[in-house]
């Protein structure tokens, strides 16, 4: 873990209900996310989206929500199973350098990053992964948060997902730095 990983306790103010009041996952979500879905989540955290993110996949899908940290994944997983949804939610424990996600290869239709690429030592390897991971033409959505990452540091990270095989499909807008991307291709590192 570096520096930059967020405090396991954080985790619990991140999941708290009161959050919704600036942040709804529901409208975040719910343009993106589709039933019979396949979504990986890395960096869930408590699981403040990954819950929301079950409920629209429905019982034909299923989210895989990766995280380094064990703390915030057994959170996550006694969440899963208090609001019934523990079936739909594949929660994992990785390292910094392996997201641990080599069965999915080619199978994952979205990938969703909240809060967390800025926390990501090498995004080169780790979009690489999530590039495998994605059905061709599958897409990543990315929102940080503006204030804590700047925007050209946002737009680094987007210019280096274009050197990996995706196109920026929605551009950056609003109070937070959003993105859509896209896996064009099967990309030099496939
Ligand atoms: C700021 S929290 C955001 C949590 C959640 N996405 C949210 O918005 O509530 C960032 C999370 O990303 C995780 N994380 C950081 N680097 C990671 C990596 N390389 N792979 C997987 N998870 C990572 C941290 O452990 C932490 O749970």
């Amino acid at each position: 873990m570096s520096s930059h990983t967020c405090p396991w306790w954080l985790g619990y103010l991140l999941a708290s209900p009161v959050r919704r009041l600036f942040e709804n996952p529901t409208a975040r979500l719910a343009p993106y996310v589709r039933e019979g879905m396949l979504v990986l989540e890395p960096g869930p955290g408590m699981g403040f989206f990954t819950l929301e993110m079950a409920r629209l996949v429905g019982p034909g899908g299923r989210v895989v929500a990766v995280d380094l940290q064990e703390n915030m994944v057994a959170a996550l997983r006694r969440r899963a199973q208090r609001a019934g949804l523990a079936d739909r939610i594949d929660a994992r424990c990785c390292s910094p350098d392996d997201l641990g996600i080599g069965d999915l290869a080619g199978r994952v239709d979205l990938a969703v990053l909240f809060h967390m690429l800025h926390e990501v030592s090498d995004q080169s390897r780790f979009l690489q992964a999530i590039h495998k991971a994605l059905k061709p033409g599958g897409g990543v959505l990315i929102v940080e948060p503006r204030g804590h990452v700047s925007a050209e540091a946002f737009q680094a990270s987007l210019a280096g997902a274009k050197t990996i095989g995706f196109e920026i499909a929605e551009p950056v807008e609003g109070k937070v730095l959003h993105a859509l991307l896209r896996r064009t291709t099967a990309g030099p590192f496939s």
